[in-house]
Parts: C-alpha cells; sequence; structure tokens
C-alpha cells in the first residue's frame, strides 16, 4: 500500500487535506454527540496527521496497518501509543468515546464481509453512547473508469509527480500510483498497487446498523466523499 511512499505522504497530502481543519470539525463533531468526550482512537491512522491536531484535546491511540505509515506517526507523536492491526479484525481490549476512520481508509477493506468485519470492530472499541465518524472512499456510481489522476510536489529539494489512471474490476477499484520522486540524492522511479472496495450507502449503513449502531449519512463530509457519524446505544 503506502510502504514505498510513506516518507513523501505528507508531502503529498498537506496540499489536498486540510488536517488542522478537519481535526477542529471532528472535534466539534465528536462533543456536539457525546459532550466531554475524552478519549478517541484513529484507525488507519496514517502518518497521524488528524492525531496532532488532535492530541492537545483528547487521550488519543491510533491504529494502522502499515509499519512505515506508523514509524513516522510514532516519530510525530512520541507520547502516543500506536497499535499495529487490521481495521477488520483488531481487539486492543479497551473502549474510546470516539472512534474516527478518516480519508476513505475504509474502502481497503475491499469486501462487503470485511467491511461489516470493520464495522463490528469499530462498535467493540466504543464506550456506550460513544461515537463513531468514518469517511468513506467512493461509491460505485462516483468511479470515473480510465480517469487520469495526478499529484505534483514542488518543493526546493523535493519534486513529486503522481499519476495513476482509474481502472476497475466488479467493484473494486485498482489504482497504481505511479511515483517520480526527485532529491538532492537523485530521481526514484516506483510504483504502488492501491485496492479500494466501492461500496454503496446502503452498504455502509447496513454494516453499521448490523453492529448495533445507530447511523446518520452526511453526503458531503470534508470532501465531497460523505461522512458517516455513528453511535453507540
Ligand atoms: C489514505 S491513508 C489515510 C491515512 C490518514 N487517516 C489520513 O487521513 O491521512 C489510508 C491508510 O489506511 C491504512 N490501511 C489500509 N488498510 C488498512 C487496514 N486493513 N487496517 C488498518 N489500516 C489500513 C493505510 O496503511 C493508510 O495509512
Amino acid at each position: 500500500m503506502f510502504s514505498r511512499s510513506a516518507h513523501i505522504y505528507d508531502a503529498i497530502y498537506a496540499s489536498i487535506r486540510a488536517y488542522p481543519r478537519e481535526a477542529a470539525d471532528l472535534d466539534a463533531l465528536v462533543q456536539s454527540k457525546r459532550p466531554g468526550a475524552r478519549t478517541l482512537l484513529d484507525v488507519a491512522c496514517g502518518t497521524g496527521a488528524h492525531l496532532e491536531h488532535l492530541a492537545g484535546r483528547y487521550e488519543v491511540e491510533g491504529l494502522d496497518l502499515d509499519a512505515e505509515m506508523l514509524a513516522i506517526a510514532r516519530d510525530r507523536l512520541p507520547d502516543v501509543e500506536f497499535h499495529e492491526g487490521d481495521m477488520a479484525d483488531f481487539d486492543l481490549g479497551k473502549r474510546f468515546d470516539a472512534v474516527v476512520c478518516m480519508f476513505s481508509s475504509i474502502g481497503y477493506v475491499k469486501t462487503e464481509a470485511r467491511l461489516r468485519s470493520a464495522a463490528q470492530a469499530f462498535a467493540r472499541h466504543l464506550e456506550p453512547g460513544g461515537v463513531l465518524v468514518v469517511e468513506p472512499w467512493l461509491e460505485p456510481d462516483a468511479w470515473r473508469d480510465r480517469h487520469v489522476g495526478a499529484v505534483f510536489v514542488d518543493q526546493p529539494e523535493l519534486k513529486i509527480a503522481r499519476m495513476n489512471v482509474a481502472e476497475r474490476r466488479d467493484d473494486v477499484s485498482l489504482v497504481d500510483f505511479h511515483y517520480l520522486v526527485g532529491t538532492p540524492e537523485g530521481i526514484d522511479e516506483f510504483t504502488e498497487p492501491h485496492e479500494l472496495g466501492l461500496f454503496t450507502v446502503e452498504q455502509h449503513l447496513e454494516a453499521f446498523r448490523a453492529a448495533g449502531l445507530e447511523v446518520e449519512h452526511d453526503p458531503e463530509g470534508p470532501m465531497g466523499r460523505g461522512l458517516y457519524v455513528a453511535t453507540h446505544q
């Protein structure tokens, strides 16, 4: 997944995601659903970019599958506990006031069975009355097959060009990122395959409800992909 590109993840996404504002919005949303919430788990936390801005407001922990992403998160937040694990099958043996899973990471579960299993794992980690916030990947109807995507970073000693052509196999989107990364050490060229499930709103809602959660869907969310906000009864 992101193992080869973990070291440039923040350089690429700092211009795409407004992490400080998103963290403030998450805080406001969590507090509106669970006033006084104190503990928060970020599932698929990546490099800890949201947690950096939530750590002052909550006792936070993070979980991710990718050891390289976690190494960056641990450097960024040395006092925070991070766990390596699969969002569809993890058990930290504790519960949180809030569990969040941002930036379409849920799509990496790929199958509906694993989506349901992830929803169960999220619910297992919520205190009674706790709140779950999940930002989904694209719905099947929103997928633009053969769309060409590109991102460019132009810093004095770091140049990145990343391109992909969107493909699809049934309800799995195939995103092969092609990277050219220039630093004073030279030009590195590599490809990274990503496969994400394309789930409908109904599939998400059913997965959260089957996990015993009461769920609302905001079709917009932080970047137009929507947002699920669920509470544990
Ligand atoms: C697009 S990044 C989002 C990272 C971070 N939440 C953010 O907003 O920048 C997707 C993250 O999901 C993680 N991931 C993918 N599959 C996962 C799984 N099955 N369990 C936990 N994390 C996973 C990847 O390692 C990566 O860090």
